[in-house]
């Protein structure tokens, strides 16, 4: 799968990325609301070798893919499409030095917009953690609806946590190209 925005390409990883992913999957502001990490390379490369097993699925339910700059081809972070049934959720994580520039909403939109047309999805939700501002944030401008706030409902390093639910549906998603 690539796809191609404004400013990005969204491709399949490559094991070369691995320097590039470290960059952000052992940043610990990158990782404050994040239920995994901090990484290892070796961490980085299983994940980079996962992400591959998903593509070769067949149906193909499951999307681990590298943001990378159009013009310079640099790796600024990766997204994610997971597919149950009629619904899909997605997911994003960016290096520091690229937050606020619109990045992850952009490949947020292309990644609805790929669920919607190639999978034939009627409903894409996005969760996190309460606190987690930007994400909330991406989730608002891409068009999605707050549903609610999940309680209690993962265990993760000795605790629990809520979180934040989003979703947008298939002709939510067609009116707001129309408008
Ligand atoms: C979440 C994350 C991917 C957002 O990436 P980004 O490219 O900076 O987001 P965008 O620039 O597309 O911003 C989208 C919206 O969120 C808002 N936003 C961004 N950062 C924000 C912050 N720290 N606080 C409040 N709002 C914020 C933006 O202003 C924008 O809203 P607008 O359309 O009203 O201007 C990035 O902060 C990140 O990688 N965080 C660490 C990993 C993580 O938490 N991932 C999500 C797990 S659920």
């Amino acid at each position: 799968m690539q796809l191609e925005t404004e400013r990005l390409i969204i491709r399949e990883y490559e094991a070369a990325d691995v320097d590039a992913m470290q960059r952000y999957c052992a940043d610990p502001e990158v990782l404050r609301y994040t239920l995994w990490g901090p990484n290892t390379p070796e961490m980085t490369l299983n994940f980079i070798n996962m992400a591959a097993d998903y593509r070769a699925e067949s149906p193909r339910m499951k999307y681990e893919v590298a943001l990378t700059l159009k013009d310079s081809g640099e790796l600024i972070g990766g997204s994610a499409l997971y597919i149950t049934g009629f619904n899909g959720e997605i997911g994003y994580t960016l290096n520091r030095s690229f937050w606020g520039k619109g990045y992850a909403s952009e490949a947020a939109d292309a990644l609805l917009a790929y669920g919607f047309a190639h999978h034939g999805l009627h409903r894409i939700f996005a969760t996190c953690r309460p606190a987690n501002a930007a994400s909330a944030g991406v989730m608002k401008r891409v068009g999605m609806t707050r549903e609610g706030r999940m309680r209690e409902h993962l265990w993760a390093k000795g605790q629990w946590f809520d979180s934040e639910l989003y979703s947008i549906l298939v002709h939510e998603y067609a009116g707001k190209q129309k408008a």
